[in-house]
């Protein structure tokens, strides 16, 4: 097959028929179907058609709420985009559970973002360390112009410094720089300074005799902000008398609940394989937060899983503790947020979600997305440790499975019912709906 070439120049029109032509059977009324996921408002369509590069339609998520979350003493409700379908449902009912046991405290314990300047330089590593130290303030200076409007909002670059990673690889050095991005994720306004620092160091290397020439050899290779921000950092917790947990599952007395629930925590620290599908759990609430708020959820988990890698094993996010009758349980996670800039007003979802949320700070944001990823795990370990995740699943997996075959109402009532004590298949699910549309 021959290569495509030009696509991204063709209008939207061309590029869905030049797609539509060669990868479908004509027959198909593809076309139809990317047209018809198009906004009906063509201006808001051209928004979304600009977000990305080579744009043929829409690709829909359900866009839920969990109400009764209540943070700090506050109540939120919150906006969740995710397509797996018992996340919403599992948060509103650990949400709920909470309400009623003092709610859910959060704490920011650190903003700081960071990045580097990635650079190698073959001179006498003492004579560059001096000259960083001479030459730092006209670094600064340098971007400050850049930096003049964050600072106005009391942010800025809190520190930079220089790093010899010569230990890692030969010549190797960065120019390492921490920054308060006030309400803002910050990525642009991070690598746009990072570059014209890497371009000025470079420069005055250069310009100076006694650093440059044969032996002193520069090469800035990049600069880039670090998705790892283990100082840009927030904490959720829960707490209760065990006694209260009792009506977390019928039939357990709060201290067995407690006690099954604390292990299943301490394996997932000391377990990477456990681990990682325990956070996963964690990523589902926080996730679903990101998104609807227009936030970077690859940012997020890149820098939430290398967290939960920091002493060189892979651990679970979350610590429970049962001290003198009080169940505590808490998730501590990096979470770079952003409620200015980017897509936060761009997309016209994104807006609505931090209107709902009573426009946030860029913290609280951290704080409420903190929170779903608490009450999203105690949801999934409350219910694995007791009735075993894949009942809430099934329901979930049954309601998708009609919906998908046209159910009636009436009729999702009596499927219900029947695959109460059944295990659910698409098959068994059609088979059944075969027989009660006869009988109608
Ligand atoms: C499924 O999306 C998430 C869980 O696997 C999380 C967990 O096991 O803790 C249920």
């Amino acid at each position: 097959m021959n290569l495509i070439s030009g696509f991204s120049k063709l209008s939207k029109e061309e590029k869905i028929d030049l797609i539509v032509n060669r990868f479908f059977d004509a027959s198909t009324h593809v076309k139809d179907k990317l047209v018809d996921f198009w906004d009906k408002n063509p201006e808001r369509q051209k928004v979304f058609d600009e977000f990305s590069e080579n744009t043929l339609t829409n690709f829909f998520s359900p866009y839920g709420v969990v109400p009764n979350v209540k943070i700090n003493g506050e109540l939120f409700c919150v906006p969740m985009v995710t397509e797996e379908s018992s996340v919403v449902a599992a948060a509103s009912k650990a949400a709920k559970f909470w309400c009623s046991r003092g709610g859910i405290k959060t704490k920011v314990l650190g903003t700081e973002k960071v990045g580097q300047v990635h650079f190698f330089y073959e001179g006498n590593g003492e004579n560059l360390v001096r000259f960083f130290k001479e030459k730092k303030r006209e670094l600064l200076e340098e971007v400050q112009a850049m930096s003049s409007n964050m600072t106005k909002r009391g942010g800025g670059i809190l520190s930079l410094d220089l790093l010899d990673k010569r230990a890692l690889r030969p010549h190797y050095y960065q120019l390492f720089a921490s920054f308060n991005t006030c309400d803002a994720m910050g990525a642009n306004f991070i690598n746009s300074i990072l570059e014209a620092l890497g371009k000025k160091f470079s420069a005055l290397l250069n310009d100076d005799k006694n650093m440059s020439g044969k032996d002193g050899k520069v090469e800035v290779l990049m600069g880039i902000l670090s998705n790892y921000t283990p100082n840009c950092l927030v904490q959720a917790s829960v707490a209760c008398p065990v006694e209260k947990l009792g009506d977390a599952f019928p039939g357990m007395d709060g201290a067995s609940f407690a006690s099954k629930f604390e292990k299943a925590v301490d394996i997932a620290r000391i377990d990477p394989h456990r681990a990682v599908t325990h956070n996963k759990g964690i990523f589902n609430g926080i996730d679903a937060v990101v998104l609807a708020t227009g936030n970077d959820f690859r940012a997020v988990e890149a820098g939430g899983h290398a967290y939960a890698a920091r002493d060189g094993c892979y651990r679970g996010l979350t610590h429970c503790q049962i001290k003198e009758n009080i169940f505590m349980y808490t998730l501590k996670v990096p979470l770079s947020l952003g409620t200015v800039g980017g897509l936060t007003k761009l997309h016209p979802m994104a807006e609505f979600s931090l209107r709902l949320l009573k426009h946030p700070s860029a913290s609280k944001l951290m704080e409420v997305t903190a929170a779903m990823g608490l009450v999203q795990n105690f949801a999934a370990l409350r219910s694995l440790v007791t009735v075993g995740i894949q009942k809430g699943h099934m329901k979930m997996h049954l309601l998708n499975i009609l919906g998908q075959l046209g159910a009636r109402e009436e009729e999702k009532r009596k499927m219900i019912e029947i695959f109460s004590t059944r295990a659910v298949s698409f098959k068994g699910v059609r088979e059944e709906m075969g027989k009660i549309r006869k009988l109608q």
